[in-house]
């Protein structure tokens, strides 16, 4: 398995079906870590570039599409925003948020689409060069209560139909059950527990790093190297 040489920062995925509530825990997050003097960079996929927000523009809303097209947009969509965005914020020693990274292309295009995960994984590993998350936050919840929690009209994507949302779901339980970087939370639970449990996961990543005093604003950058590990991927 390709791996990308490690970076000074951390990065952190958070992944789950649609209406999890991702991007509310990604932002106390951020909150959180900003407090401490943590340099954060919060972005998401598809869209966390100006040419993502296109490739998202066309892949959510845009004319339908073949799931190899589809699993194709994610990918040029992921290798724009890691080159131009995760990777140079890593390097600057940041800690990373992302709302989804490439388990959400393994899980709603190689089981949901039904394109294979591991072909699909191939691909998004190449996309960004190998770049794996440190730690990847799995949201779970039923996709019947996540899809009724959506408040506005659905994308392509929500609209795919509850038993897609269902084989996705598995599929991001069967990668965490790998353990590894991965961290699963229940999220019908209240959002301050969620939260609780996200803060405790990566404070004890940031300790083990040993990047706790390096990532502070002013701070030296550990500019140690070495392999990211592939560990959780099959
Ligand atoms: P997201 O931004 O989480 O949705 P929203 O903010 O509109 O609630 O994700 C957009 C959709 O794209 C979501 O249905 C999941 C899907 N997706 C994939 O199918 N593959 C991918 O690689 C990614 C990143 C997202």
């Amino acid at each position: 398995m390709t791996t990308a040489p490690r970076q000074p920062g951390l990065l952190v995925s958070f992944e789950g079906g649609d209406g999890v509530g991702k991007s509310t825990q990604l932002r106390l997050l951020a909150t959180w870590l900003e407090e401490q003097g943590h340099r954060v960079v919060r972005t998401r996929e598809p869209g966390g570039t100006t040419l993502g927000a296109e490739l998202r523009r066309a892949v959510l809303h845009g004319d339908e599409m073949g799931p190899r097209a589809e699993a194709l947009l994610y990918a040029a969509d992921r290798a724009h925003h890691v080159d131009t965005v995760v990777r140079p914020a890593l390097e600057a020693g940041a800690i990373v948020l992302t709302d989804r990274y490439l388990d959400s292309s393994v899980a709603y295009q190689g089981d949901g689409r039904a394109l294979g995960a591991e072909e699909v994984e191939r691909l998004h590993l190449w996309a960004p060069g190998g770049l794996l998350p440190d730690v990847t936050v799995l949201l779970d919840l039923d996709p019947v209560a996540g899809l009724a929690r959506l408040e506005r009209e659905p994308d392509r994507l929500e609209r795919a139909g509850l038993e897609f949302h269902v084989r996705t779901r598995e599929a991001f339980l069967a990668r965490a059950a790998e353990g590894g970087r991965w961290i699963v939370l229940d999220a019908s639970a209240a959002v301050d527990v969620v939260q609780a449990a996200v803060r405790e996961r990566v404070a004890a990543a940031l300790a083990e790093r040993g990047a706790d005093a390096g990532e502070r604003r002013g701070g030296d950058a550990d500019a140690s190297s070495g392999e990211r590990s592939a560990e959780g991927l099959p």
